[in-house]
This record gives structure tokens, C-alpha cells and sequence, in this order.
């Protein structure tokens, strides 16, 4: 595929500066692995529910703790995978667009969300194809990237396009592990990403090449802790403890990586940014 748009790049300073955020979360009420739809989800092993509940609650004290912004939308019974909120759509500019998902077990969840971001003021526009929104849509400066290969339809991608009027970029995932876009590629902020080339078809691993000349790219260790699901502010990156490769790479480029634990959310295949929808107000 041909990238027409100018690299997206930034002298490398140390004086990264964070921008304050407004996040949705879910809290982990009915969470639960009743089924499978991604190669992390085992049903037979089991779920420690109250311990799950913790580290959400940590990682949404986290967020606070950075000077961030955190609603928070009921969890509903019967959709164990709602914590992860940034299924939810896709918000920007005020607007929402919703979510429609691949599998019958989430589908519920779609209009879940738009009526909790429509009665938070944010005009909803319903999707005609299937996404998953910021698991597979992600904004980095006036770009979107948008993921496909195991859950988002490039036709969404294009709805995307038309929708918010901003150049999206298709990227191929392959690697089923990383089944959506963000837990291949963090977003750290309007020039910068990581990501792992091997979770990406060659084609757009040689799109990522063009866009992203000084991307961070990350070994296969971090990716497989989902330290790449990491919700950046422009400074602090929220991120998997155990990606400490990672971590240490973020440093270096002057960012400051703070880790969370979220290891019983990651047996449903989700990290920090997976339970993070940002709202772009
Ligand atoms: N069990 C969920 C699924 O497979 C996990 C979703 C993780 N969310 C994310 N944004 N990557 O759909």
C-alpha cells in the first residue's frame, strides 16, 4: 500500500509535556472468561473476580492520580467483556462513533456504550460495519490508524474517513495473539508509536516504516505481557509492570513509564489501554 502523508516525526527531547485527559472505564463487575474469541481466553482457568476488581481500581486511581479525568459507565450482567472499554467506539471531536462487534457474545455491548455517550452529551453516530473501536482505531495526531485482519472491516475504516474527515490509515494485523490493534501499537503521543513489526503484514509493517521513522519498535517479550496496550498522556505511559524492556526503551526517549498490574484482565487477552476509552471532547 502507497502512504501519501509526510513521516511523522519530532526531534527527540526529554521534555516530553503531558495534556490532561478524560477516560471511560467499566468497572469489572460480570467479568468473567465464559468463552473464547481470542487465543489469551481459557474458560477452564479461573477468573479471581474481586482481585480483578482491584487492579482496575488501581489502574483507574492511577489515571486520577496523573491529573486525568475518569467516568465511569455501569457494567451490564451477562457481558463479562465490557471492562474493556475501549471496545466502546471511537470518540473525537464530540462525536462517537459506535462500536459493532465481530462476535455474537459482545454485540450487547455496542449499544451499551453509544447510550451512555449520547446521554453524556457526545452526538452518536451508529456504525454500519463491524469495529471494535479503540481496539482497533487509534488516533495519533490528526491520523487515525486503523487495524483489521481479525475483528474491524476496512469498509469501517472508510466510514471512519468520511465520518471525521481525517486521513485513516489501514494496517494488517496477523498474528492472532494480536488480534487488535492496540496490543501491537501504543499511541505515545501526536508524532510517536510503538510497535511490533511481526504482529503487522509486510505491507504495513513497511507503512509503519514510512509514517513512523522513529518509532520504538518492541520485542516480542513486552508485546507478550500486552505492555504495548499502554494508554499515553504525551509523558506518563500506563503500562503492563512485567514490560520492562519496554518500559526501559520509554525512558530513554524521555518518556516515564508508570507500570500497573492488570494480569487477571490480561487472561481475557486485555491490558490497561483495552479498559480505556479516551473521550475526545
Ligand atoms: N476478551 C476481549 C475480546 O477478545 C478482550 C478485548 C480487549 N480489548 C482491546 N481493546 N484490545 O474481545
Amino acid at each position: 500500500m502507497t502512504v501519501t502523508l509526510a513521516p511523522h516525526t519530532a526531534p527527540d527531547h526529554h521534555g516530553r509535556t503531558s495534556r490532561p485527559r478524560r477516560y471511560l472505564m467499566c468497572p469489572p463487575e460480570h467479568f468473567a472468561v465464559e468463552y473464547a474469541i481470542n487465543p489469551w481466553m481459557d474458560p477452564a482457568r479461573p477468573v479471581d473476580a474481586a482481585r480483578a476488581m482491584r487492579q482496575w481500581d488501581a489502574l483507574r486511581r492511577t489515571y486520577l492520580d496523573l491529573g486525568h479525568a475518569v467516568e465511569v459507565i455501569p457494567a451490564e450482567p451477562g457481558l463479562p467483556d465490557m471492562v474493556f472499554a475501549a471496545n466502546g467506539g471511537l470518540v473525537v471531536d464530540g462525536t462517537a462513533y459506535s462500536a459493532r462487534f465481530a462476535h455474537p457474545q459482545r454485540a450487547a455491548e455496542g449499544p451499551a456504550y453509544l447510550g451512555w455517550l449520547r446521554a453524556a452529551g457526545l452526538r452518536g453516530v451508529e456504525a454500519e460495519h463491524v469495529n471494535e473501536g479503540e481496539g482497533d482505531l487509534l488516533v495519533v495526531g490528526d491520523l487515525v490508524l486503523a487495524g483489521t485482519g481479525f475483528r474491524t472491516a476496512v469498509a469501517a475504516h472508510d466510514e471512519v474517513r468520511a465520518l471525521f474527515g481525517r486521513p485513516v490509515v489501514t494496517l494488517e494485523l496477523v498474528d492472532p495473539h494480536y488480534y487488535h490493534l492496540d496490543t501491537a501499537l501504543a499511541v505515545l503521543d501526536d508524532t510517536t508509536v510503538a510497535y511490533l513489526p511481526e504482529a503487522f503484514s509486510a505491507a504495513s509493517r513497511e507503512t509503519l516504516r514510512e509514517l513512523f521513522p522513529d518509532a520504538i519498535l518492541a520485542k516480542a517479550r513486552d508485546a507478550a505481557v500486552l505492555g504495548l496496550n499502554a494508554v499515553s498522556d504525551g509523558r506518563h505511559v500506563v503500562l503492563a509492570a512485567q514490560a520492562t524492556g519496554f518500559a526501559a526503551r520509554l525512558r530513554e526517549r524521555g518518556f516515564v513509564p508508570v507500570g500497573v498490574d492488570v494480569s487477571e484482565l490480561m487472561k481475557a487477552g486485555g491490558g490497561a489501554k483495552c479498559c480505556t476509552l479516551e473521550l475526545r471532547v
